[in-house]
C-alpha cells in the first residue's frame, strides 16, 4: 500500500547498469505516490477536529463536542457513523479499485494505472477542498480511495521493474518511508491551517499539488521493459532497457526478463496454487499479517490522534501539535527499521515491537482508566498529558520499526512466483478491509469499551506476538527460491511442505 509496498528481495542479481535520469524520475514519481497515500491517511484526523469543518458538515457532532453541561460521556463525543464514513470510505474504495488495478496494470501497462491513480487523487482532492455538502465530501474521499487502489498497485511494481537490482530493496522501503512522511506532512499542514479561516479547505485541497506532480511526472516516464515484454513488444522492450540502464550491455538481464515473463504466463491458477496444502504457510501469513497489522490499533492514532487527544482533554492546539509529534516519531522509527531489518532480522523486530506496543497500550489504558473511569469525565494535567504523549509515541515507534514495514515486506518475500499474484492480492485486500473496519468502528468502540479499548488492542498484540514467535521462521537474507528450505526445517510448517513443489504445471524441484 498502502497500501501497501511489494518488496522483492529474491536472490538479487547484479547486472550492469547506472542510476540514470530515468531511474531518478522514477524515484521521484514513486515518492509522490507514497506521499499522497500517507497524506490522505493523515489529513482527516486533524480536519475532523476543526470547529468550522464540524459546524458545516457535522453540526450534531459539534454540538455534542461543545456540550458544556457535560451531558455526553467524553468517550462518545465523536461517535457518529457519517463522520467516520468520511475517513473510512477511502479504504473501501481502495479495496474495490485494487481488483481493477491489478488487471489494468497488466493489460494497459504500469504508466496507465499510475496516471489513472494520480488523476483520481487530483479530482478527489479538488472535490474535497471545494466541498459544499457532505455528498461532495464523501465522493471526493471515494475518488481518493480509487487513487490509492491504483497507485498502491502500480507504483511499487513500476519501482521494482525500473530500479537496478542492487537498489531495489532500499527503494521499496523508501516507498514506505514516503507514506510516513505524507502522514507527517498532513499533520503539519493541519497544524498551520487550523489557525486560518476555513483552513480545512486548504488541508483537503493541498493534496491536489502532489497529485498534479504525479500526473505530469507519469507522462514523462517510459513504460517498463517488463510490461512491454508482457504485452509482446520485445524489440521496444530491449531498446528501452538499454536507455534505462545507460548501457548497451543488457543481453543477460533482458533474457532473464523474458524468461521470468514466460514463467509467469504459465501460472494460470495462482488462486488454486495458494489453496494447495503445500502453500499453507504463504496463505496463513498473507491473510494473518495484514489482519494483525491493523489490529495493533495503529490507525486509531494515525486517523484519529487529534480527535483522541481532544477527547482526552488536550486543547485544540495541543491536540494538533501532539499529532505532529507522533507523526515525526513514525518517520524516524521507520528509518530505524530500514537500517536494522537485514541485520537483526524480522523476528527480533516483530517480537521487540510487539512487547513494546503491549507495555505502552497497557500503561495508556491504565492512565485513561484512572483519569476518566467509566463516566468519561475528567482531564489530564499538563504533566500527565506529557507522560501520556510519551507512551503514545513509544507505541508508534514500536509499530514503525516492526509491524509497519514488515507487514508489507514479509508477505511479499515469502511468496514465490507461482503464488505471488494471489498472495499479494490477499495481503492488500485484507489490509484495506481491516483498515476500513478500524476507521469505521473505532469511535463507536471507544464510546462503548471506553478505556478498555486500549486493553482490547493490547490483547491482540499478545496474540500476534505469540503467533510470530511460534510460527514465523526467520526470512532475512533468504532468496525466494530457497524459501522452501525455511518451511521445511520449521517445527510446524514442515508437515505441509513436500520436497517437490508444482510450479506452473511443471514438476520442479525447489530445494533439496
Ligand atoms: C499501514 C497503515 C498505517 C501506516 C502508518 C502502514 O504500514 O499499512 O495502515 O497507517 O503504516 O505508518
Amino acid at each position: 500500500m498502502a497500501g501497501g509496498a511489494f518488496v522483492d528481495t529474491s536472490g538479487v542479481r547484479n547486472y550492469e547498469g547506472k542510476v540514470t535520469a530515468f531511474v531518478l524520475i522514477t524515484c521521484f514519481v514513486a515518492a509522490m505516490g507514497g506521499l499522497l497515500f500517507g497524506y490522505d491517511l493523515g489529513i482527516t484526523g486533524g480536519v475532523t477536529s476543526m470547529d468550522e469543518f464540524l459546524i458545516k458538515f457535522f453540526p450534531s457532532v459539534y454540538k455534542k463536542m461543545k456540550d458544556e453541561n457535560h451531558e455526553t460521556n467524553q468517550y462518545c463525543k465523536f461517535d457518529d457513523q457519517l463522520l467516520t464514513l468520511f475517513t473510512s470510505s477511502l479504504y473501501l474504495a481502495a479495496l474495490i479499485a485494487s481488483f481493477f488495478a491489478a488487471t489494468s496494470t497488466r493489460v494497459w501497462g504500469r504508466k496507465a494505472s499510475m496516471f489513472l491513480g494520480g488523476f483520481f487523487f487530483l479530482i478527489g482532492a479538488l472535490l474535497n477542498g471545494l466541498a459544499l455538502n457532505i455528498e461532495m465530501l464523501i465522493i471526493g474521499r471515494l475518488l481518493l480511495g480509487f487513487g490509492v487502489g491504483f497507485c498502491n498497485q502500480s507504483v511499487p511494481v513500476y519501482l521494482s521493474e525500473m530500479a537496478p537490482a542492487n537498489i531495489r530493496g532500499a527503494l521499496n522501503i523508501g516507498f514506505q518511508m514516503m507514506i510516513t512522511i505524507g502522514i507527517l506532512a498532513a499533520n503539519l499542514i493541519n497544524y498551520s491551517t487550523s489557525k486560518l479561516k476555513n483552513g480545512w479547505r486548504i488541508s483537503l485541497g493541498v493534496g491536489a499539488v502532489p497529485a498534479l506532480v504525479l500526473c505530469i511526472g507519469v507522462i514523462c516516464l517510459e513504460e517498463t521493459p517488463n510490461s512491454l515484454i508482457e504485452r509482446g513488444d520485445h524489440e521496444k522492450a530491449k531498446s528501452m532497457l538499454k536507455k534505462i540502464r545507460g548501457t548497451k550491455n543488457v543481453d543477460e538481464e533482458f533474457q532473464d526478463l523474458v524468461d521470468a515473463s514466460e514463467e509467469a504466463s504459465k501460472v494460470d491458477h495462482p488462486w488454486k496454487n495458494i489453496s494447495q496444502p503445500e502453500y499453507r504457510p504463504q496463505l496463513t501469513f498473507c491473510s494473518c499479517i495484514p489482519f494483525f497489522q491493523q489490529l495493533t490499533g495503529i490507525n486509531v492514532i494515525m486517523f484519529y490522534a487529534p480527535v483522541l487527544f481532544k477527547i482526552l482533554g488536550f486543547g485544540d492546539d495541543a491536540s494538533l501539535m501532539s499529532a505532529v509529534i507522533s507523526g515525526g516519531v513514525n518517520v524516524v522509527a521507520t528509518l530505524v527499521s530500514v537500517f536494522t531489518v537485514d541485520k537483526f532480522g524480522r523476528r527480533i523486530l516483530f517480537l521487540e515491537g510487539g512487547t513494546q506496543m503491549f507495555i505502552c497500550q497497557v500503561i495508556i489504558g491504565i492512565m485513561i482508566a484512572a483519569k476518566f473511569g467509566l463516566t468519561g469525565q475528567g482531564s489530564f494535567s499538563k504533566g500527565e498529558a506529557d507522560v501520556l504523549l510519551f507512551f503514545i509515541c513509544a507505541y508508534v515507534a514500536a509499530f514503525a520499526w516492526s509491524w509497519g514495514p514488515l507487514g508489507w515486506l514479509v508477505p511479499s518475500e515469502i511468496c514465490a512466483l507461482e503464488v505471488r499474484p494471489a498472495g499479494q492480492a490477499i495481503n492488500v485486500a485484507v489490509n484495506m478491509f481491516f483498515t476500513f473496519i478500524i476507521a469505521q468502528v473505532f469511535l463507536t468502540m471507544l464510546c462503548h469499551l471506553k478505556f478498555g479499548l486500549f486493553f482490547f488492542f493490547a490483547g491482540f498484540v499478545v496474540i500476534m506476538t505469540v503467533f510470530i514467535g511460534l510460527l514465523l521462521p526467520e526470512t532475512k537474507n533468504v532468496p525466494i527460491e530457497e524459501m522452501n528450505r525455511v518451511w521445511k526445517s520449521h517445527w510446524f510448517w514442515t508437515r505441509f511442505v513436500p520436497d517437490q513443489v508444482v510450479v506452473g504445471g511443471n514438476n520442479k524441484k525447489v530445494s533439496p
